[in-house]
């Protein structure tokens, strides 16, 4: 799918540009991306930040503390653990 029309980047160009190592800034630098009319940056990052989240080989659970029931912190984080494992 293309995330940027205006410089003609898809999310694959992307997820590929992660796999490479690159840094967001290095992604611009080479692709033009979100520098024409800026309406895809947020979007593009957000692409980019998932990718890079992903290869690094964290889990969602790891992440979003949320979704990790034997980690809760907080006696509420508990309380809506057990209520999502009792579902
Ligand atoms: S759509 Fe990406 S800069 Fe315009």
């Amino acid at each position: 799918m293309i995330v940027c029309s205006c410089k003609v980047v898809s999310d694959h160009k992307i997820e590929d540009a992660v796999r490479r190592g690159l840094k967001w800034k290095r992604l611009v630098k080479e692709t033009q991306i979100a520098t024409g009319c800026g309406v895809c940056a947020r979007h593009a990052k957000s692409i980019f930040d998932k990718a890079k989240a992903n290869s690094s080989g964290e889990s969602q659970a790891e992440r979003l503390p949320m979704f990790s029931a034997g980690s809760a912190s907080s006696p509420k984080e508990k309380r809506c653990n057990e209520k999502r494992k009792s579902r």
